[in-house]
């Protein structure tokens, strides 16, 4: 029978495909890793053609697991999101590389168009401010740039990589849902589609963009695993990951730390506008109506772990990071600003760069690596600041992500924000949120609410340090951050 549930999690660093039952239960698992093309400072590269064939490889070994393509039920697609690709539609090959979205290639562009006023307009059309972060952004920069997307013509394919993915698996359908869609700077967030002026300034080619639909329903169906299977799921993971943790409520709050860290908070039904820095967005598209999320964007979270360890050799492992923290009674006046790739939300500085100060000669590798955990909870209260400012202050906040596995960084944000942090036992909410929509489209699910179901059970941190401790923590990081952003 068909029931199954396929995902592919198509992340930053690694791409993989997970297979649920409809309880939720999560039977089977494949994950490879993606090059990483950093070709200059502040430039990061994919090799679309290898997001397709790991992906793939990937998902070929979860349809193997479900005993092949008749057991399932359909797929969901969740992704990086604001990564753009450039493909020809004749030959389905990328023709150039995948501008990732931490590449801060079009900092100048940027520059140019603020400089010229042009922020709040497009702030007010599309929810987002113009940051390199952006895909259109890169669409510009990619558009002036590499002489063969021009001359490319009609065959010109431009997409987001659900949209690639898309693409690939289906021999050709050009799609795109509406929350990928919303992180282009191309889409008017109250009208859900394409702007002629936005288009016109960020030179992208109506013609070589997706058509703009739902996050659940029966968009196409791949035979590329010896069978029919329907794609029925769709969405940016961040939002995947605020629908896994079921935040329908206005007001509901979720905080994926990843590669970087990103917190979504449910604002209902109407565009959110900020006052304060932070993105509006939209958080899931069904039946055409689209409820829509604040958002505040942190680059570093996981990846400043991970260049502790790679580039640096501070650590050996992620896992070690915990102890290391423990070991020492506090950070020691040290603290570790990681603007490794500028900074984002709420401060949005391409240009700024990483720091790590208050060093001593008492100062040991676990003050630093204390610092560098202690970052997270210190930027997710920088957040909270701008979203409590902005009138959505969080009550408690639900939180997931590999770093948070670590359960002296899941005290401390209970610590540094002052609130309930709560920590489903299945860490991959992201997958799970895609299933819940897939299962949607197809049928398996009348709506989220009873998608829901295929959530488990979470542990609860509650705060406990004392607000003189907190306090003095905030006031060491505020001046270590003016000196970054100065
Ligand atoms: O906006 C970028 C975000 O979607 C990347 O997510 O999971 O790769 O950190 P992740």
């Amino acid at each position: 029978m068909r029931e199954l549930l396929l995902v592919l999690d198509e992340g930053t660093t690694s791409t993989r495909a997970m297979l649920f039952a409809p309880s939720g239960e999560c039977l089977g698992s494949n994950a490879a890793e993606l090059t990483q093309h950093y070709p200059g400072p502040g430039l990061v590269e994919h090799d679309a053609a290898e997001i397709w064939s790991r992906t793939f490889a990937c998902a070929q070994a979860m349809v193997a697991k479900a005993g092949g393509p008749g057991a399932i039920a359909a797929i969901g697609i969740t992704n990086q999101r604001e990564t753009i690709v450039f493909w020809d539609k004749k030959t389905g090959e990328p023709l150039a590389p995948a501008i990732v979205w931490q590449d801060r290639r079009s900092a100048a562009l940027c520059r140019q168009w603020r400089e010229a006023g042009e922020e709040p307009g497009v702030q007010a059309r599309t929810g987002l401010l113009l940051d390199p972060y952006f895909s259109g952004t890169k669409i510009a920069w990619a558009m002036a740039n590499w002489p063969q997307l021009r001359e490319a013509g009609d065959r010109l394919a431009i997409g987001t990589v659900e949209s690639w993915l898309v693409w690939k698996l289906t021999g050709g359908l050009h799609i795109t849902d509406a929350t990928n869609a919303s992180r282009t700077l191309l889409m008017g967030l109250g009208s859900g589609g394409w702007s002629d002026g936005l288009l016109d300034m960020f030179s992208a080619p109506r013609d070589a963009l997706p058509e703009i639909v739902d996050c659940a329903g029966r968009f196409g169906t791949t035979k590329l695993f010896g069978g029919e299977i329907p794609i029925c799921g769709l969405a940016g993971d961040q939002q995947a990951a605020t629908i896994g943790q079921a935040c329908f409520a206005k007001g509901e709050t979720k905080a994926t730390y990843g590669t970087g860290a990103f917190v979504l908070t449910n604002a209902g039904t109407t565009p959110p506008a900020s006052k304060h820095r932070l993105l509006a967005t939209v958080l899931w598209q069904l039946g055409s109506r689209r409820t829509y999320a604040i958002e505040g964007s942190v680059f570093v979270a996981g990846s400043l772990i991970q260049w502790l360890r790679d580039s640096i050799g501070l650590i050996e492992t992620a896992s070690e990071t915990e102890a290391l923290a423990r070991s020492v009674p506090d950070n020691g006046g040290v603290y570790l600003v990681p603007a490794l790739s500028g900074l984002g939300a709420p401060w949005w500085e391409p240009d700024a760069r990483a720091s790590l100060s208050g060093l001593s000669f008492s100062s040991t590798r676990a003050h630093i690596v204390r610092a560098a955990l202690e970052a997270m909870a210190l930027q997710s209260h920088d957040l909270k600041t701008a979203f409590a400012a902005d009138g959505a202050d969080w009550a408690r906040l639900r939180v997931d992500g590999g770093m948070v596995a670590n359960d002296w960084m899941a005290q401390d944000l209970a610590d540094m924000l002052g609130i309930p942090v709560d920590r489903p036992a299945f860490a991959e909410t992201t997958a799970l949120g895609a299933a819940m929509l897939a299962g949607v489209g197809c049928g398996l699910f009348r709506d989220l609410e009873a998608a829901a179901q295929m959530r488990g059970p979470g542990t609860t941190f509650e705060p406990q340090l004392d607000v003189d401790a907190r306090k003095a923590r905030i006031e060491g990081w505020n001046a270590a951050v003016e000196r970054v952003v100065r």
